[in-house]
């Protein structure tokens, strides 16, 4: 009989860091029906005057996602931001490369920017420096940001938008490192064209941060000294270096599958380890954290996404990434969640790739109603939980044997205290697909606390998937967590998500 215990202490005053609330961001990109046929649908019964579904933006508050990437991906290298301004009528119709498909303008920066509102999110702007470069930058956060008094802003005046979009947080690019990326470039090239991107745009807004491109996945053959060449370039001018990283069962090897996060663990470890080689070097007093802003399971449709590619007509809004998750997924997803809370003082923005229709939590029927994937309630959990102070998780679990990472720990666990709503969150995924595991908590400092709930997600069918018709994957409650002298006991069981949520005594 396999008995053994996973034991998580926690101390009420042993914090690791502050959470920033940008680590629950989104990311919607001109690809496939994300914009199209996603948050933008004038024909359908639930679309609001400017044509967007209440149904979608409703799902999207309810995931309360502070800050959202926008246009791209690999869309942006090839976009001309102008196009996408001014009176729709006249906006032009181009070939968008990145996805093979006629990009119609519909809708631009200042609609999005509208929809942000409705979202309750900021924008996350990513600039094109695979066609374009410093000044097409520079004209778009003048744009974007300037108050008035120049062609551009006083344009934005004129195209209805009289205050600034006052954008925070720009991207310098995407995914440069890549020979798919339209401009693609070499370390150095990209080091010296978005340092000298971002000296101008600081000059025009000293108030806003900026993200330097890191590798496009840990698996890039340049990876990791193309962070650390672009970051020598780049170092005084930025905050910030991306990481994106998508992961895949693609061999059916599901225990295997589920450690992938501890892939996730080492990257982001190696790239604090990169940023912190580059400002010993520069004797440099600033830390440069990290943005990873694209994340998720990405896989299930790739033959098909590549028929459509390659081998259709360019169309509008194809039906392109629309990937059906899994409940596997979902515990992979709250893995990686537990993993950004873990480096919660190095991450400070993460951006779950993506929001609607393209790999996404939201799925937004043509005809029908919008609905939830299975990844998108360990994303709810976290965003709506995950707030306040992660606190240092000292973990021992089981271990598991996986074909292709050896043994990992059976659990994997993170912790949030938020000091003035007197709560404590545990989100904890036993990944072994065999056995249930006894999860003992040792609280110190929580005596006045009590579990408010326990949430778990969990399903016989690993495979298990929701659809507009049926939520198959949803979550549901336990309440046969067992006091002991020291803390709690609760027995997880296999293969579950679970979100163990402590209230103070009133
Ligand atoms: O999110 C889908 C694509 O994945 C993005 O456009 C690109 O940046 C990444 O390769």
């Amino acid at each position: 009989m396999h008995q053994k215990t996973a034991v998580m202490t926690l101390d009420r005053d042993v914090s690791l860091a502050p959470v920033d609330p940008r680590l629950f961001g989104s990311f919607l990109e001109h690809l496939g029906r994300a914009i199209y046929g996603g948050i933008y649908c004038p024909g359908h019964p639930c679309a609001d005057e400017q044509g967007f579904r209440k149904d979608v933006l409703s799902l999207v508050r309810e995931l309360r996602v502070p800050l959202v990437r926008y246009p791209g991906g690999n869309f942006v290298s090839t976009f001309r931001w102008e196009d996408s301004i001014g009176p729709v009528k006249q906006r032009p119709k181009r070939l968008e490369l990145a996805w093979r498909s006629i990009e119609e303008n519909r809708i631009g920066l200042d609609e999005f920017s509208d929809w942000a509102k409705k979202a309750g999110s900021e924008i996350l702007m990513t600039v094109n420096l695979g066609s374009r470069g410093l000044e097409a930058a520079c004209d778009l956060l003048e744009y974007c940001n300037f108050p008035g008094g120049t062609y551009l802003s006083d344009l934005r005046a004129q195209n209805g938008h009289k205050a600034p979009h006052n954008i925070k947080v720009w991207c310098l690019g995407n995914e440069m490192d890549g020979e798919w990326q339209f401009g693609h470039k070499t370390m150095d090239e990209y080091g010296r064209l978005a340092a000298e991107t971002a000296k101008a745009m600081k000059q025009i807004d000293p108030t806003i941060e900026l993200i330097s491109c890191g590798s496009s996945n840990d698996r890039m053959p340049t990876f990791p000294q193309w962070e650390a060449t672009t970051l020598e370039h780049t170092y005084d001018f930025v905050d910030y270096v991306s990481l994106h990283q998508y992961y895949g069962n693609e061999r059916g090897d599901t225990q295997d599958f589920l450690a992938r996060s501890d892939d996730m663990d080492q990257f982001i470890r190696t790239v604090i380890a990169t940023c912190d080689f580059v400002q010993a070097k520069k004797r440099g007093t600033k830390q440069i954290n990290l943005s990873f802003d694209e994340w998720n399971v990405w896989f299930h449709n790739t033959a098909s996404d590549n028929d459509t590619m390659q081998n259709r007509p360019w169309q509008t809004a194809p039906a392109l990434l629309e990937d059906h998750y899994t409940f596997e997924d979902a515990l992979l997803v709250g893995e990686m969640l537990i993993t950004l809370l873990c480096h919660a003082d190095r991450v400070k923005i993460a951006c779950l790739a993506q929001l609607v229709n393209v790999i996404a939590p939201i799925m937004a029927d043509e005809n029908g109603p919008a609905w939830r994937q299975t990844i998108f309630y360990p994303f709810l959990h976290a965003s709506l939980y995950g707030r306040g102070t992660a606190l240092l998780p000292l973990l021992s679990a089981p271990k598991v044997e996986t074909s292709g990472h050896g043994a990992v720990d059976a659990v994997v666990a993170a912790a949030v205290k938020d000091e003035a709503a007197g709560t404590l969150t545990i989100f904890a995924v036993n990944r072994d697909l065999q056995h249930d595991i006894p999860l003992t908590l040792r609280l110190r400092g929580f005596a006045e606390s009590e579990i408010a709930e326990w949430i778990v997600l969990e399903n016989g069918d690993l495979k298990a998937e929701n659809s507009a018709a049926k939520e198959a994957v949803r979550p549901a409650h336990r309440s046969d967590a067992v006091r002991s002298e020291d803390g709690w006991l609760l027995p997880l069981h296999k293969a579950s998500w679970n979100v163990i949520r402590f209230q103070k005594k009133r």
